[in-house]
């Protein structure tokens, strides 16, 4: 069992790692449609919420550890279990958040794989003049195709794997560098294009005028569930990056300026979506296709719009991309951690997402109706169980672990914060993380 010696090589570079692996499908494609599943303004304050009661405090948790192990999830827990005479079994959480980022993996890489073939699409100019009711029927009949399916999501798998084999710290930074800037701009300058439709101040009510009497439990755990999707936290898999993260940086500081940057994605994303969708007249409510119709709709009415859009999906793919990389770094890291070279690790993970994501592709065909478990098909299954209930245990777990098992002396110097700061953050995650989690989940399952 030894240290890793990788390490991200400037404090930037970290930031940017973790703002990668937050910022992706969950911000621009995830987070406007289960808003508009839910109903809106009151889910979006929740979700905030959660952000910051429950997904800041149980990141620093998360990075923490790795940073204090400085080995793989699975190992640093136990290498840190051992050192404050806690039981070595802690160390199954990190198996557990490989198998979480197992299922997520696999329905996220179909998903990306849908903006390959829009980023295709839209260099071709496909979209030029096409009604929405024609982007409406096109998308439809594209999911209907699991041979485009499969291939899209093979294609993404593969450009995933290829960076995770050569190993991350070294792939991934020159990656970051360039895209995070870039996506933002691209943001907001949709954002400003969605303030001259007519559906804008529909759209900003809707978002920001919350109603709270629609909440039910569900609603409330789903925003839960958001919270850890979009931050990245509750598989291990920040924790992994951690053990990557180099000595003297504050990791409240980094952790903050991540979800800072995490939110204003979602919302800029939001802004654009609902402003379409309201213009258009289209059904919020719409499902996972709402960011894949509205978008090529609003760009086909802008000058200069296929080339936008464009520009827009290769954005989109290279933030999938930086996140799917994330999901696939604690199975590898825990392979690996058995003792198998990186290169077969991740050419073991492959076979294994690809597989299961099939069953995602299908979900589209002829699984649609196949009701595998709670009334659900095997896409809606592992897009929702998974991140809404996996995520937050391992979450819970996570948080448990960091602020009533681990040495404290260790926890303090990983967090790199003073005395009263360690206080604050380790009364935060027992008394408000901990039970708030617990009470959600109970809630929203019962
Ligand atoms: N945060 C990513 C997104 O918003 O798209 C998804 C994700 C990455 C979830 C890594 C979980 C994870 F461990």
């Amino acid at each position: 069992m030894h240290e890793t010696l990788e390490r991200w090589s400037t404090r930037r570079a970290f930031i940017l790692a973790v703002t990668g692996a937050a910022v992706g499908l969950g911000n621009i494609w995830r987070f406007p449609y289960i808003t508009g599943e839910n109903g809106g303004a009151a889910f979006l304050v929740l979700y905030v919420a959660f952000v910051l009661l429950l997904g800041l405090p149980v990141m620093m948790a998360e990075i923490m550890i790795g940073r204090a192990g400085r080995r793989s999830p699975m190992q640093s827990l136990g290498h840190l279990a051992a050192r404050s005479g806690a039981s070595r079994h802690w160390r199954w959480l990190g198996l557990f958040g490989a198998a979480t980022v197992f299922c997520i993996l696999s329905f996220y890489s179909v998903v990306s794989g849908w903006s390959i073939e829009f980023l295709v699409a839209a260099i071709n100019g496909d979209f030029r003049g096409a009604s929405a009711a024609d982007i409406g029927a096109g998308f439809d009949a594209f999911l209907a195709d699991p041979a485009r399916l499969t291939f899209n999501h093979s294609l993404f798998l593969a450009m995933t794997l290829l960076v995770v084999a050569a190993g991350v710290a070294k792939g991934l930074e020159r990656l970051n560098n360039l895209l995070m800037p870039l996506l933002y701009l691209l943001l907001v300058l949709l954002a400003g294009y969605a303030a001259t439709t007519e559906g804008f101040g529909v759209a900003l009510g809707w978002l920001f005028l919350p109603d709270f009497s629609a909440l039910t439990p569900l609603v409330v755990m789903h925003a839960m569930g958001h919270a850890f999707f979009t931050l990245a936290v509750g598989a291990c898999a920040l924790m992994a990056y951690g053990a990557y993260m180099p000595d003297h940086q504050s990791l409240p500081r980094a952790v903050g300026a991540v979800a800072v940057l995490d939110v204003a994605v979602a919302l800029l994303a939001g802004i654009a979506i609902f402003s379409v969708v309201f213009s258009q007249g289209l059904d919020p409510g719409e499902g996972p296709g709402l960011m894949f119709v509205t978008l090529p709709i609003a760009f086909a009415e802008l000058p200069w719009g296929a080339l936008w859009l464009s520009v827009f999906f290769l954005l989109l793919l290279l933030a999938t991309w930086t996140s799917s990389i994330n999901l696939a770094e604690p199975m590898v890291a825990t392979l690996q951690g058995w003792g198998l070279r990186r290169g077969l690790a991740t050419a073991v993970v492959g076979v294994a997402v690809w597989s299961l994501g099939m069953l995602s592709v299908f979900s589209f065909s002829s699984l649609a109706e196949t009701r595998v478990l709670f009334g659900m098909n095997p896409f809606e299954l592992v897009s929702t169980i998974p991140p809404e209930v996996f995520l937050p245990l391992g979450g819970l777990l996570i948080a448990i672990f960091a602020a009533w098992v681990m040495p404290e002396e260790a926890a303090r110097y990983a967090l790199d914060v003073g005395p009263g700061g360690f206080r604050l953050w380790r009364g935060v995650v027992r008394w408000v993380a901990i039970p708030l989690t617990l009470v959600v989940l109970v809630a929203g399952l019962s």
